[in-house]
């Protein structure tokens, strides 16, 4: 029986793997989550780097399931959120890790990748939010986290014109959530880290 204050509860992670070696922070959630005792769905389209989560989770004596899903598909999320609730019986904590800076400015990028950022960064939560939030309300209960950036509030210093405006959308996305759904019992964040020296970020930036 699984122990800590999240024992009984289910953490979905969307973005739970690494794009590399060492620790990106959807795996670090994700290993988080199960240390506090949930039981985590760890969600990623790439399939291996979340097995590799959900490996370190069961090494550690902890309950997960490694689910292969693209945020940019809706009927994929549902798929996802569905198979997380046909194995665990809850969808406790929706943790919306999914993220992607593409570099460059309204001159450089092309209005395809200026879409597919939002995509990725931004409309996804709406996909996510979407399938996972009935069961939380039919609940009354739930914990919606959403990583954002300071670049949601601030100019770093990197040309990332859909970065910025994605993750100010993901920033004003969670406010709306949060008053909105607070009275039913869910609670809504969103975290906005600095600069990390993750697989991802150096990949993209350093790389
Ligand atoms: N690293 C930083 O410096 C930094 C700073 C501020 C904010 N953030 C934000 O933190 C979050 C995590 O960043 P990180 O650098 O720790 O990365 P990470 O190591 O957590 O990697 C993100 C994961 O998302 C997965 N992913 C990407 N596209 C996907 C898709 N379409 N469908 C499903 N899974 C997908 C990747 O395979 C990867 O495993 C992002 O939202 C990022 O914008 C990071």
């Amino acid at each position: 029986m699984a122990q800590g204050i999240l024992a009984g509860r289910t953490a979905l992670v969307f973005g739970a793997g690494s794009i590399g070696p060492g620790w990106g922070n959807g795996k670090a959630a994700a290993v988080a989550y199960a240390r506090a005792g949930a039981r985590v769905v760890a969600i990623d389209h790439n399939l291996a780097a979340a097995e590799e989560t959900t490996a370190i989770i069961a090494s550690e004596g902890g309950m997960a399931l490694a689910l292969f899903c693209d945020v940019t598909k809706m009927a994929a999320v549902e798929g996802a959120v569905a198979q997380a609730l046909s194995t665990y019986g809850s969808v406790d904590i929706l943790h919306n890790n999914v993220g992607h800076a593409g570099m460059g400015g309204p001159l450089e990028l092309s209005e395809e990748q200026w879409l597919r950022e939002m995509d990725i960064n931004l409309n996804s939560m709406f996909r996510t939010t979407k399938a996972a939030l009935p069961h939380m309300l039919k609940q009354q209960r739930g914990v919606i986290t959403n990583i954002s950036s300071s670049a949601g509030i601030r100019y770093t210093g990197y040309p990332y014109a859909s970065y910025y405006a994605s993750k100010g959308g993901v920033n004003q996305f969670t406010v709306g959530l949060a008053l909105q759904y607070a009275s039913q019992g869910i609670r809504c964040n969103a975290i906005l880290p600095g600069l990390m020296d993750t697989p991802l970020i150096y990949a993209q930036i350093a790389g």
